[in-house]
This record gives structure tokens, C-alpha cells and sequence, in this order.
């Protein structure tokens, strides 16, 4: 890590997201070189090392891991290399943050699993960024002071914008995505465990494609529900999607004994509202990079201050793998039609 105290990170990944990490890793976030860039496309790597002043680039990632000036790899690959990519890093003796999902599968998720045990003096984090999200940060604490008594039930929405569709669809056809539930629902899953405090215990799930019917091909789902029973009698109710007409909505309703909170139920843009021939129109966030471009940046933040104070950062390994557990119980229950529970 040198005298400086700067943390050199290695980036693999530079796709719709991956890009917006390397940016805040190259200028926003304190004590943090970008290093490396990683990508199997040549030109991404090219063009991100010219635009960010990255000294080295790679087309392998393996060649990556040999590299001896980083401390850290951010993964930010498809899904179904997270696993096999975090292994390598932390056997390498690096750092690792890793994009959601854990793992497509529980046996890769339990493999990381123990991986991450095997090497506790480095630092592992799971981007479940949601957590970073100022509102939701705020009202995670007040739940913790009491606001609404006990958390019983949730109720979540994460639609994705129906003009995303053409680049999910580029997404989920180059490489498996895990589908509806694992791939959209993961999020929603996380902060339901988080603000309920209870690990859920059986799910039911349906789904359709009803605009875009050969995402039914892809055995996946357009809008999806689960019904999920946690411990202690909670309850959630997730809806997920990815054919929103009016843009990115991601809304949270928390109901307690003593009180309900909500996060984004109308899922504007800004404060700005426009009155014009249309009426009165609150535009809407177009997507997770608008929406969550703060929380983004608050989860680099604390991987490296994690690192350069010798701690774990509060999403753990454990979040992955149990989140995993439940979004392939969904899966398994929209594909089965059956009620199905929750394993690890
Ligand atoms: P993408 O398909 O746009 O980009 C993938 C990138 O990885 C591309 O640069 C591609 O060339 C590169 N790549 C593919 N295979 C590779 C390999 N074997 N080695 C090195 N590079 C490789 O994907 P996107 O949307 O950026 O998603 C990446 C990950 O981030 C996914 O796991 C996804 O689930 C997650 N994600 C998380 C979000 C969040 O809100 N936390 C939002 C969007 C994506």
C-alpha cells in the first residue's frame, strides 16, 4: 500500500456499470488509484486507460492478479464470473469488492464463502449499494430509534426502465444473468433482511412476459411477484421488472407496530416539477446509475477506508450467500410453481 496510504485497485469489468466505478475510483474517491482496467474487449480497456490516466490495461484477468503494485480488485464482470473471480483475487492476496450477486448458484456462494473465512485479514464487500443510499441509510436508522416500532412487514418494487430493455436484453443473451429474481430482486432481498432483522424462511413466486415475450425464452420473467415469510412471522412483498413505462422505480414501504416508512414512492427525479400543456409532471429517474450514482460512490468510499483501517465493511459475505439462498428460492418457485423454502 506504500507510505502514502493509497489503496491501488485493479478494475475488471467496464460495461454499463463497471465504467461508473472506474470513474469514481480514478477522481472521486479519496486515498484510491485506478491501477489496472480489465475487460475482455480491447477497446474498453484502451479507451478507459486514455480517459483516466489508468497506467495498466489487461484483456486477461488472470495476467491482472500477477500485477504487484495493486492492493485491490473490484469486480464489476458478469454475474456468473463473480465467483471464480473473487476466489482467484483473495488466493492472490488482494482486497475484493465484488457487484451483486454473490454467486448464480448456492454451491459457488458457499465456496466464496469459505474462501472469504480462509482470509480474514483481507478485505471482502458485496456491492448491495441500496445500503449506502442516503435515504435508505436514513431510514435504516429510524428504525434503529424506534420510529416505527417493530419492522413487520415489506413491501418492495424494483422496476427497471422499459427503455433499458434493448441493453438488458444485449446483458442477459451474452451472459446468464440468473434471471428476474436473482439478477433484479437480489437488492429488494438484502434490504428486506436488513431492515426486518429476520432471515426468511419460504417463498412463493410468479411471473410473466407479456410486452416482451422472448424473455420467456430465456426461461426468465418480464414482472415477477414473491410472497416471502421470514422469521418471526415477518412478512415481504416484492415486485420486480423490467418493463417500467415511466422509468427506474424502486420503491420501499417498511410498516412497523408503531409506524410505516416509504422510500421512493413516487420515484422522482428531482424536485422539479414541470407545468406545462401536459399538466403538472414530476419526471422520473431513468435508471440505476441516476438513481443510485451517490450510493455507488459511497460503497467505493467505504471498501477503501475499510481497507486502509483494517476492518470489514458491514455488507459481508454472509449477506451475499443468504440474499443468493432467497433469490434462487424465488427462482425456483417461479419455475416450479411450488412454495418453496428458503436453504443454505
Ligand atoms: P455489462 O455486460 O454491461 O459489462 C460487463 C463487462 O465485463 C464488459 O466490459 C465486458 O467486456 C466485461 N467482461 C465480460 N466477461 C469478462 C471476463 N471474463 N473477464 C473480464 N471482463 C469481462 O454488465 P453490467 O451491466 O455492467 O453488469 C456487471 C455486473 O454488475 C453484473 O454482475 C451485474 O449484476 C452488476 N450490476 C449491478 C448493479 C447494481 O445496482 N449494483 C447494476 C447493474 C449491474
Amino acid at each position: 500500500m506504500g507510505q502514502n496510504r493509497c489503496v491501488s485497485v485493479g478494475l475488471v469489468g467496464l460495461g454499463r456499470l463497471g465504467r461508473q466505478h472506474a470513474d469514481n475510483l480514478a477522481f472521486r474517491i479519496p486515498n484510491c488509484r485506478l491501477t489496472a482496467v480489465c475487460s475482455i474487449k480491447a477497446e474498453e480497456v484502451e479507451e478507459a486507460q486514455a480517459q483516466l490516466g489508468v497506467p495498466y490495461g489487461y484483456t486477461d484477468y488472470e495476467e491482472m492478479l500477477r500485477n504487484k503494485e495493486l492492493d485491490a480488485i473490484f469486480i464489476a464482470s458478469p454475474s456468473s464470473y463473480h465467483c471464480d473471480q473473487i476466489e482467484k483475487a483473495l488466493a492472490a492476496g488482494f482486497h475484493v469488492f465484488s457487484e451483486k450477486p454473490l454467486g448464480l448458484y448456492m454451491e459457488e456462494a458457499l465456496r466464496v464463502q469459505e474462501a472469504v473465512h480462509r482470509h480474514p485479514n483481507q478485505v471482502f464487500m458485496l456491492g448491495f449499494m441500496r445500503r449506502y443510499d442516503r435515504s435508505y441509510v436514513y431510514a435504516k436508522r429510524k428504525i434503529e430509534a424506534g420510529a416505527i416500532g417493530e419492522p413487520v412487514l415489506i413491501r418492495c418494487y424494483g422496476i427497471d426502465p422499459a427503455q433499458a430493455m434493448p441493453g438488458f436484453l444485449q446483458f442477459a443473451k451474452s451472459n446468464y444473468s440468473g434471471g428476474l429474481f436473482l439478477d433484479m430482486a437480489i437488492h429488494d432481498l438484502d434490504l428486506a433482511r436488513w431492515y426486518l432483522g429476520a432471515e426468511a424462511q419460504r417463498v412463493w413466486a410468479i411471473g410473466g412476459s407479456h410486452r416482451h415475450t422472448e424473455l420467456a425464452q430465456l426461461q426468465d420473467a418480464e414482472t415477477g411477484a414473491a410472497l416471502v415469510q421470514f422469521a418471526g412471522n415477518k412478512m415481504g412483498m416484492f415486485v420486480a421488472g423490467r418493463n417500467c413505462a415511466h422509468g427506474y422505480h424502486i420503491e420501499t414501504e417498511i410498516i412497523g407496530t408503531l409506524g410505516t416508512l416509504r422510500i421512493g414512492t413516487v420515484p422522482e427525479k428531482n424536485q422539479v416539477a414541470i407545468m406545462d400543456g401536459r399538466g403538472v409532471v414530476r419526471e422520473c429517474a431513468n435508471g440505476f446509475l441516476e438513481r443510485f450514482e451517490q450510493a455507488y460512490l459511497d460503497e467505493g468510499i467505504e471498501f477503501v477506508r475499510a481497507i486502509l483501517e483494517g476492518r470489514q465493511p458491514e455488507v459481508k459475505v454472509e449477506d451475499g450467500v443468504l440474499s443468493t439462498a432467497l433469490g434462487y428460492a424465488c427462482k425456483e418457485s417461479f419455475e416450479t410453481g411450488q412454495l418453496v423454502e428458503v436453504t443454505t
